[in-house]
């Protein structure tokens, strides 16, 4: 599908995102690079990673890995120094990174809601944690009036209930609140854009053929308002708009921007 975007609208923005070898994550990473921004991925898995960077190099987008869980404070630590040594500046941040499973709150352990908990919520909060100092406006490689932007991938599981899915519900909330957070605090303090996306099931991720097989596939048609499951593509023109100079006036800074009139 051809954008809707102009091919340079990222030209120059420094982007890192968790998650980024492979379902959205790695759709997002291509369609950034794109239109015009350097990308540096982040995962667990190195083989993963590896054949990501390749791919977006083939594309001729300026692309790195970087080896890391979002669960341990020094990897989010050394993955975002390493972007910032390697690429100039950190620009926009896309926490994209998630585990899931399924399984009945009955037979899930605490330690497997913790394990979920922390990829998806305390991840994403400890990888903006690190990424603040780039991103806020006069930080390293940046201007001292326009701060830079974040993105927090969810999921729409948690607004009502989901089989199955006790863990990831919980989780998701937490990062929907975050993002609602930080963009009320970074916003105000320093002009750093938090938006969130939460897609609901999206064709070909990781999360889809695992929740959900083909042959239930079918049936999720039915139950959409357009008779089709997400693309990832989708995510990824939602992302890029929200990243883009077109989106810095939009949602959550409009809101802030009222919530101070009001004040
Ligand atoms: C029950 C499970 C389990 C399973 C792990 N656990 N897998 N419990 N059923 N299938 C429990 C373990 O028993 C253990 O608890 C705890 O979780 C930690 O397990 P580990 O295997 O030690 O953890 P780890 O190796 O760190 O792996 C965590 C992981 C991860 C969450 C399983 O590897 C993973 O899922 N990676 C895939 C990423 C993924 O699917 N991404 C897509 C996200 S989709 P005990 O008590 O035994 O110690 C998404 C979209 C959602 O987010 C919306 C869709 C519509």
């Amino acid at each position: 599908m051809a954008s809707p975007f102009r091919s340079d609208i990222l030209k120059g923005k420094v982007t890192l995102i968790t998650g980024g070898g492979s379902g959205i994550g790695f759709e997002i990473a291509t369609q950034f690079g794109l239109h015009g921004a350097s990308i540096a991925i982040m995962g667990r898995r190195k083989q993963v990673l590896d054949s990501a960077v390749a791919a977006l190099r083939s594309l001729g987008i300026w692309a790195f890995g970087f080896e890391g869980d979002v669960r341990k404070q020094e990897d989010a630590s050394s993955v975002v120094e390493s972007t910032f040594n390697n690429l100039g500046s950190l620009d926009i941040l896309v926490n994209a990174a998630a585990g899931n499973f399924l399984v009945s709150a009955e037979d899930l352990s605490p330690n497997g809601f913790r394990t979920v908990m922390d990829i998806d919520s305390v991840g994403t909060f400890t990888m903006c944690h690190q990424a603040l100092k780039y991103l806020k406006k006069g930080g390293p490689g940046r201007n001292s009036l326009t701060g830079g932007t974040i993105i927090n991938i969810s999921a729409t599981l948690h607004y009502t209930a989901a089989w199955y899915q006790i863990h990831v519900s919980a989780a998701k909330a937490a990062v929907d609140a975050i993002t609602r957070n930080l963009a009320l605090e970074w916003g105000a303090d320093h002009d750093i854009r938090v938006n969130g996306i939460a897609p609901g099931p999206i064709q070909g991720t990781p999360g889809l053929s695992k929740l959900a097989p083909e042959e239930i596939n079918s049936k999720i048609r039915e139950d959409m308002p357009l008779y089709r499951i997400g693309e990832k593509w989708d995510i990824a023109m939602a992302a890029l708009y929200l990243s883009s100079d077109a989106g810095s006036k939009t949602l959550w800074s409009r809101l802030l921007e009222l919530q101070k009139v009001n004040l």
